[in-house]
């Protein structure tokens, strides 16, 4: 009986020397240890056993249980622990790596030049109109004092969808949209960001669809100072509290008189250098006083009302602001460009 219990111990300690999992483990301890395990089976034989022979065999049945108890529980130790040591390696996080960049987006330098445009004139009681950009000859032309074949639509080369429809060639067909909704008795003070189509061929300073800023003010007594007040207060807000305004003559069909607005160059101060082709100021605007017909054909009276008009290009003011030479950046989305414009 001894010799059975040594080469039980033998076989299990080299079991469990070479089990690889901790599943094999708990199979070598039932077959051992449990209750039809071989080394149960072999002590119920003890009662056979002699008097002297039974406390004998049955301290070396207890060492064979402490062995092999004692091996399972050193096993079952050191396979835990490479489970553990193996998850913490797969785990593992190098915290010393640099982290991967997250790109942040922000608002288009044209989207926040518009914005900045909108604040301005409604801090001064303009409300904002929009209007569609597929438009009637009658509102992009007539109405503006443009009939058919007026030689000042040249002025404006268009996308004609069909002989009465076209793509806006300027944002000025809201203002007569916005005086006829208003029914020629009451004020109009109002402004129309939006964009605006020309049959041009793109390159620096052209793009075949761009952006607009209508302005309109239509009440009893507006006078031209009205408009060079305004416009005076917008280029010191936009551009700085230095720079001056002059107002050029010019010809627009739709105003009487017309003029055309300069700022003064920031560059040479008005000494004359490249940017401002050595005249000392940059064009910025047209405008003037509605045209007498303008108003009437939307439904006010010239003798009662006038009224001022300008119009803006807001891609050559964020030009200007900020020394951009080509227009096709505002369109192409080089996100290098777009970048330098956000301002966190
Ligand atoms: N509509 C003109 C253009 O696109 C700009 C303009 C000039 C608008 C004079 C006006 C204005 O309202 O009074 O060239």
């Amino acid at each position: 009986m001894k010799e059975q219990l040594e080469s039980i111990q033998t076989e299990a300690l080299e079991k469990i020397a070479s089990a690889a999992e901790l599943r094999e483990l708990q199979d070598i301890k039932v077959a051992y240890l449990g209750k039809k395990g071989s080394l149960t089976t072999v002590l119920r034989g003890m009662g056979k056993l002699s008097k002297e022979e039974r406390p004998v065999v049955g301290e070396i049945a207890n060492q064979v249980r402490e062995a092999i108890t004692e091996a399972l529980n050193q096993k079952t130790g050191k396979l835990e622990q490479e489970a553990m040591d193996k998850q913490l390696e797969s785990e593992a996080i190098d915290v010393t790596l640099p982290g991967r960049p997250v790109n942040v987006g922000g608002p288009h330098l044209l989207t926040s030049i518009l914005q900045e445009i909108e604040d301005l004139f409604i801090g001064m009681g303009f409300e904002v109109r929009e209007g569609p950009e597929v438009e009637t000859d009658y509102f992009n032309f007539e109405a503006l004092n443009l009939p058919k074949n007026h030689p000042a639509r040249d002025m404006q080369d268009t996308f004609y969808l069909t002989n009465e429809l076209l793509l806006r060639t300027h944002t000025s067909p809201v203002q007569a949209r916005t005086m006829q909704e208003y029914g020629g008795n009451r004020a109009v003070k109002m402004i129309c960001p939006g964009k605006v189509y020309r049959r041009d061929t793109d390159d620096a300073t052209h793009s075949h669809q761009f952006t607009q800023v209508e302005g309109l003010y239509v009440d009893k007594d507006v006078r031209m100072s009205d408009l060079k007040g305004v416009l005076d207060k917008f280029a010191k807000k936009m551009f700085g509290e230095d720079r001056e305004i002059r107002l050029r003559p010019s010809f627009f069909p739709f105003t009487e008189p017309s003029v055309e607005m300069d700022i003064s160059c920031k560059v040479c101060g008005g000494d004359g250098c490249s940017v401002c082709k050595q005249s000392g100021w940059i064009e910025i605007l047209g405008g003037g006083m509605v045209h007498p017909k303008v108003l009437e054909m939307a439904g006010y009276d010239p003798k009662v009302y006038s009224g001022f008009a300008f119009g803006m290009g807001p891609e050559r003011i964020a030009m200007l602001k900020y020394g951009i030479s080509d227009i096709r950046q505002f369109y192409t989305n080089d996100i290098r460009f777009l970048k330098q414009f956000h301002h966190a």
